[in-house]
């Protein structure tokens, strides 16, 4: 019985994982790459959210998925392997170096077909995407990118997505440092301005799930 989340120490997180992560061998492979490129490694998604991503796209039927913020590809990757053989996820980001580490994974995987990477700022590639293709046309939009623009991301993914559809949105709790409010980094300032701003929007249903650095869940009503 418990009236409220479990905190997890190092003992219950290696039980989780053992018990309720099943990790692919050719995600755990491009996760120990990325783990060999040092100080950037930590902005990859955990294995449990990699998973949780997985069952996101099964549970919504999502067939196009948009990712913003995609760094060496496991998330994006996470996401194809469940998608319909005709399913696309349009994978944004800025950097061309950090998203070619993920390709050889995704041609091995044989999801490359399915992974459309668009290289540039998030907010142009979704505008561009507005202006292609209108509103309405996405299931799933998962949001990892730089967190000054996520109001933008969460605002231009209402837009295009269908009702009923799903945006997830990575590192709302950002390590804990949003309840302390001597911490006025920019990171932070914007997590918790971004929380703010979805907190009393009846657009969506709600969910915030304590799970990796804190992942907000907002269905499109
Ligand atoms: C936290 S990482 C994404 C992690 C990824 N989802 C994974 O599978 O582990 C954030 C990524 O956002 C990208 N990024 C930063 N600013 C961006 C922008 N303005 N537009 C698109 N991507 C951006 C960075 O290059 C970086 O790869």
């Amino acid at each position: 019985m418990s009236v409220r989340t479990i905190q997890l120490d190092d003992s219950v997180y290696d039980y989780m994982l053992r018990v309720g992560t099943r990790e692919p061998d050719i995600l755990r492979r491009l996760r120990a790459e990325t783990a060999g490129l040092g100080k950037y490694a930590y902005m990859q998604i955990s294995p449990e959210l990699g998973q949780f991503l997985g069952l996101m796209v099964e549970l919504t039927g999502a067939r196009r998925v948009i990712e913003v913020g995609t760094f060496t590809g496991y998330s994006a990757l996470a996401m194809a392997l469940h998608l319909p053989a005709d399913g696309r996820i349009v994978a944004c980001d800025i950097s061309k170096e950090w998203t070619e580490v993920g390709r050889p994974y995704w041609r091995e995987a044989g999801a490359d077909d399915r992974i459309d990477l668009r290289i540039g700022p998030g907010v142009e590639t979704l505008d561009a995407l507005i202006a292609e293709e209108g509103a309405g046309a996405y299931d799933l939009v998962f949001i990892d990118a730089d967190k000054d623009r996520y109001i933008d991301y969460f605002e231009k993914a209402l837009m295009l997505l269908r009702t009923g559809g799903l945006i997830a949105i990575d590192n709302v709790l950002w390590s804990g440092r949003v309840v302390d409010e001597t911490d006025q980094e920019a990171g932070t300032v914007a997590i918790r301005a971004f929380n703010d701003h979805v907190a009393k929007d009846e657009r969506v249903t709600l969910s915030l799930v304590p799970i990796g650095d804190g992942l907000t869940l907002a269905r499109k009503r």
